[in-house]
């Protein structure tokens, strides 16, 4: 029986590689390294990077806060009307404590995410667009306040995009933003 394949003639392991082929191989290395400086660059000065202060917060002490901050915001029928510039958000299987919230378009707002029990997912988007969307982490453990503004009135949707649990799917809620 002969081999299926027949292997080539003469010593074709010991060729020298072919010019062409140590360009290509050049120009893909070189390629890399523009995409990995590109990627570090924009990470850098790239403006659509979440930013904000993030600081180490025990989850209990956290929720304490948030409940302090619930205290003295304005309850309406749409939801809390923060008190100032500050909104705080406590994430919980399967809640979005301080949602919802009623906004005024064009006013920045610093947003304030922790988590009381495991790692959740706060993505925000409108609700006409819902592919126009950002996506952040939070943790239990950690107070992170992200500067927002929001351009539009509307209502906004969060959900969570972080598997959390058996009610992962529901935890849901929203931000109500007005004209000012
Ligand atoms: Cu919280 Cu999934």
């Amino acid at each position: 029986m002969t081999a299926p394949m027949d292997p080539p003639d003469g010593n074709w392991w010991d060729e020298p590689v072919n010019r062409r082929e140590t360009i290509w191989l050049g120009i893909a290395g070189a390629w890399s390294l523009v995409i990995f400086g590109w990627m570090s660059g924009f990470t850098r000065f790239g403006d659509q990077n979440p930013v904000g202060k993030t600081y180490d917060v025990d989850p209990g002490a956290y929720r304490d806060r948030v409940q302090e901050y619930k205290e003295a915001a304005a309850e309406t029928d749409e939801g809390i009307v923060p008190p100032n510039d500050s909104v705080y958000i406590g994430a919980m299987r399967f809640n979005w404590d301080g949602l919802p919230v009623v906004l005024e378009a064009g006013t920045e707002y610093d947003i304030h995410l922790g988590a009381y029990d495991v790692q959740h997912g706060f993505s925000i988007r409108p609700e006409e667009t819902l592919s126009k969307q950002i996506n952040l982490q939070v943790f239990p453990g950690n107070e992170w306040i992200v500067p927002m503004t929001f351009d539009e009135p509307g209502t906004y949707h969060v959900i969570c995009n972080e598997f959390c649990g058996e009610g992962h799917r529901t935890m849901h809620g929203t931000l109500i933003v007005e004209e000012p």
